[in-house]
């Protein structure tokens, strides 16, 4: 069925299917997958042991290609000495799956240096695609919620620098919720990222964002709260994703953003 098809069409074919949200290629083949798995748990024993006979409480495998993924993105990280290397070893990065299926990778937007810098969850399709982290509806309203306290991403218009970065750097397929260990391998790359853009304030947007920095989640508790992280004050806010689905929850974003000011007049 698919012989005739140019090299063009099985790529077009292939962004079409990474689109809808497929994540793995499978073969010609049927896979009976019924039968790998009791393959694979057979436990290998040896027959002279007494314990032989008793599989036992089946320890938890090591999870060594995570930590292994963890350890390189701590070292590729702790070798940028600037925001432009940081961003090429992040490109060149390869653990995180997630990379597969994005267009982009989406690295920060706004004035590094900037006061206050924001980090958001993931990029969403608008973003693969512009390779430029809110520029969707949730990056309008954002863009409206700081302006509102005279910050703002481009240069001019009498706004105040903001600088903008998300966890996670590469677009989940169907915008679902990044897992703990995409996570957890990405929060070295932000650690360095923090300490070379040196905000004096993290706003710590939603809840992957409050898991990567604060290791907690749970932002109906956490947003408003003032903590210390990586170095600087945090303050957990509501995600404008969330807040475009729950508008009356846009006071509580209003009490943070004052909040936010105060401290910018305060401490600066
Ligand atoms: N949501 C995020 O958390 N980040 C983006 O860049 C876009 C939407």
């Amino acid at each position: 069925m698919y012989e005739d098809l140019s090299l063009a069409q099985a790529r077009a074919l292939l962004e079409w299917q990474v689109e809808l949200g497929a994540t793995e290629a499978i073969g010609d083949e049927p896979i009976d997958r019924f039968e790998l798995a009791s393959v694979q748990a057979a436990p290998v024993s040896d027959p002279a042991s007494p314990v032989a006979a008793s599989p036992g409480p089946v320890a938890p495998e090591p999870a060594a290609g995570a930590q292994d993924a963890v350890a390189a993105a701590r070292q590729a990280a702790g070798a940028a000495g600037t925001i432009e290397a940081l961003r090429v070893a992040m490109e060149s990065y390869e653990h995180c799956d997630l990379r597969q299926g994005a267009r982009n990778l989406v690295f920060s937007d706004g004035q590094p240096g900037a006061r206050v810098m924001i980090v958001g969850e993931a990029p969403g399709r608008d973003e693969d695609i512009a390779g430029r982290p809110f520029v969707g509806r949730a990056g309008q309203l954002l863009d409206r919620m700081f302006a509102a306290i005279g910050l703002g991403r481009g240069e001019g218009g009498g706004l105040a620098p903001l600088y903008i970065t998300n966890v996670m750097p590469w677009r989940p397929p169907q915008n679902r919720d990044p897992r703990p260990e995409e996570i957890a391998m990405m929060v070295p790359f932000l650690e360095r990222h923090i300490e070379l853009a040196a905000p004096d304030f993290l706003i710590s947007m939603g809840n992957t964002s409050c898991q990567a920095i604060l290791g907690r989640k749970g932002i109906t508790r956490l947003r408003g709260n003032w903590a210390e992280a990586m170095g600087r004050p945090v303050l957990p806010m509501f995600h404008p994703a969330y807040l475009l689905r729950n508008p009356v929850m846009k006071r509580e974003a209003w009490s943070d953003l004052l909040s936010l000011r105060a401290r910018l007049s305060q401490d600066g």
